[in-house]
């Protein structure tokens, strides 16, 4: 093992032991009786290039909290920020190093905004040092991190809150689950994600590409591989590679992953997976697939999420719908089905399509977070770290699959998706789809992703070693994910 690393680590083992004491005694007492009903929670955000930002509003004017300090390996978007609190008047303390924000005295919670692949390390370390996190969706960037942040939250009795919001959509998509799951639509045949949202070339460079002054590149890659620039923007275009990103399907498609699985109640990964899918229509630095389906076969129905990023035919500007949404959830029942268009709205409709009810409203997810920390109730969060977890690792196995295929012919794959015909029809309109944007896939094949078979309970493929090796990644040295918890 690396040397950084066992430093931070042993100086932060003596540390968690008293602070774990700490914990344990305050998931018994709520925030009000330990700290004092008048004291504040102090809040750190950690990477606030985007997202972020909206954290910062999401702590700011509310009463009983304080933003107290702010992170980012970018000096320049960092000293903004600072300046930003300033002009307010709130005078922050300011870190590059993640590391060196959670020494501070001065902060109870953090609240993470960076790319995925710092996700749970992030939040690990968050609770090694005794702080409660909102972490940004997907809570992880491979399955095995996601449990193990799971596990440490357990352990050390920390507050966790995923930052799927749609969760918080308490007055819409709550109530329709919750009607679904009453049975008033008999059974769920099957919960669709949809995730048509339009994705764009992000251009080709032809070598290594400098990386800005202002950034800690070291820092930005953390337990990611630190590789050369290979892309215009270091920024956001992480996500369409696969060293720190999930794709569309584990960028927005998280949300609506989450919430098809919401709908269907599982509480544990699919024992089946498939996918299909390519990057297609253009030639660029992106890794990930552009135009994916996803088979998640549960076995009471199965969850079938799509992902197209390419518009609803070549040069024009609107995406695809189905059912009414273009990044939403349809479940299919025997008596209907229910469409989620949006984060905080659902509608019942009959199978003719003629509306039978509907749900609309939400509230503050940064506010449920915050009640959770002052309460120590898990029951309290709209969305717990598990349920994160879960929901994360269903778009990193259908990316395993994904990824573990070849490209084969139209024909060859269609007859491998025979096995559902939910599947078989989801992988035809795709055709159909790609066709309108003039994709021709005899001559730019799709892939044809592996079938897997899961063991829900260990979390880990059945006989398939290269799929195993895929749920976690070599960490770099002074950044890897503690086995031990
Ligand atoms: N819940 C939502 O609706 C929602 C919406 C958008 C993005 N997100 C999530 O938020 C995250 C950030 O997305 P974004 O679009 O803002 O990305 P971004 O690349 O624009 O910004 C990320 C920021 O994190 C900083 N950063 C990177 N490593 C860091 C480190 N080790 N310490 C401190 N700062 C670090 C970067 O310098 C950058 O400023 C993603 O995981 C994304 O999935 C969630």
């Amino acid at each position: 093992m690396q040397k950084h690393q066992i430093g931070f680590n042993r100086r932060h083992f003596l540390k968690t032991t008293a602070i774990v004491a700490v914990g344990a005694s305050l998931s018994a007492r709520s925030w009000a009786q330990v700290a004092g009903a008048n004291d504040d929670i102090r809040v750190a955000v950690i990477g606030f290039g985007g997202r972020g930002g909206d954290h910062i509003k999401g702590y700011t004017g509310k009463k009983g909290v304080r933003l107290t300090a702010l992170c980012d390996c970018d000096s320049n978007i960092l000293k903004g920020g600072v300046a930003m609190q300033k002009d307010k008047g709130n005078e922050v303390e300011s870190y590059t190093d993640i590391r060196k924000l959670l020494e501070s005295k001065n902060i109870d919670a953090v609240s993470i905004a960076t790319p995925n692949h710092w996700h749970s390390l992030g939040a690990i370390w968050a609770i090694q040092a005794g702080k409660d996190v909102y972490v940004e969706k997907p809570v992880s960037h491979n399955v095995w991190e996601g449990r193990q942040l799971v596990n440490f939250a357990r352990k050390n009795n920390r507050i966790v809150q995923a930052g799927t919001q749609c969760r918080a959509s308490r007055q819409g998509i709550a109530q329709a689950v919750a009607w679904v799951q009453a049975g008033n639509l008999g059974k769920i045949v099957i919960s669709r994600g949809l995730c048509y949202k339009r994705r764009a070339s992000i251009g080709k460079v032809d070598g290594p590409q400098p990386i800005p002054a202002n950034i800690d590149y070291d820092l930005w890659c953390g337990p990611a591989a630190k590789l050369p620039l290979m892309r215009r923007r270091l920024h956001y275009d992480w996500h369409w590679v696969w060293n720190t990103g999930c794709g569309d399907l584990g960028n927005q498609g998280i949300h609506q992953m989450d919430i098809a699985r919401w709908f269907l109640g599982e509480t544990a990964l699919a024992p089946y997976v498939i996918s299909v899918g390519g990057r297609l229509g253009y030639i660029d630095d992106g890794e990930t697939a552009n135009t994916q389906i996803i088979f998640q076969g549960y076995a009471k129905a199965p969850l079938i999420f799509e992902v197209r990023g390419l518009p609803s035919k070549t040069d024009a500007e609107d995406m695809d719908k189905y059912k009414g949404a273009s990044i939403g959830v349809i479940v299919e029942c025997e008596k209907g089905y229910v469409t989620v268009p949006d984060y905080s709205s659902a509608t019942a409709h009959d199978p003719d399509g003629k509306v039978i009810q509907s749900w609309k409203g939400g509230e503050d997810h940064f506010a449920n977070f915050l009640k959770g920390v002052r309460s120590r109730k898990i029951d309290d969060l709209y969305a717990d770290v598990l349920e994160g977890h879960l929901s994360s690792a269903l778009c990193h196995t259908g990316n395993i699959s994904y990824r573990l295929g070849a490209q084969k012919k139209p024909d060859e794959i269609k007859a491998a998706l025979k096995v559902d015909k939910g599947m078989v029809e989801a992988y035809e309109r795709m055709v159909a789809h790609l066709d309108a944007n003039e994709v021709d896939i005899t001559k730019t094949p799709l892939s044809l992703g592996l079938p897997l078979r899961m063991d829900p309970k260990l979390e880990q493929f059945i006989d398939n070693a290269a799929a195993n090796a895929m749920l976690t990644r070599p960490y770099r040295d002074a950044y890897v994910v503690p086995a031990q918890v």
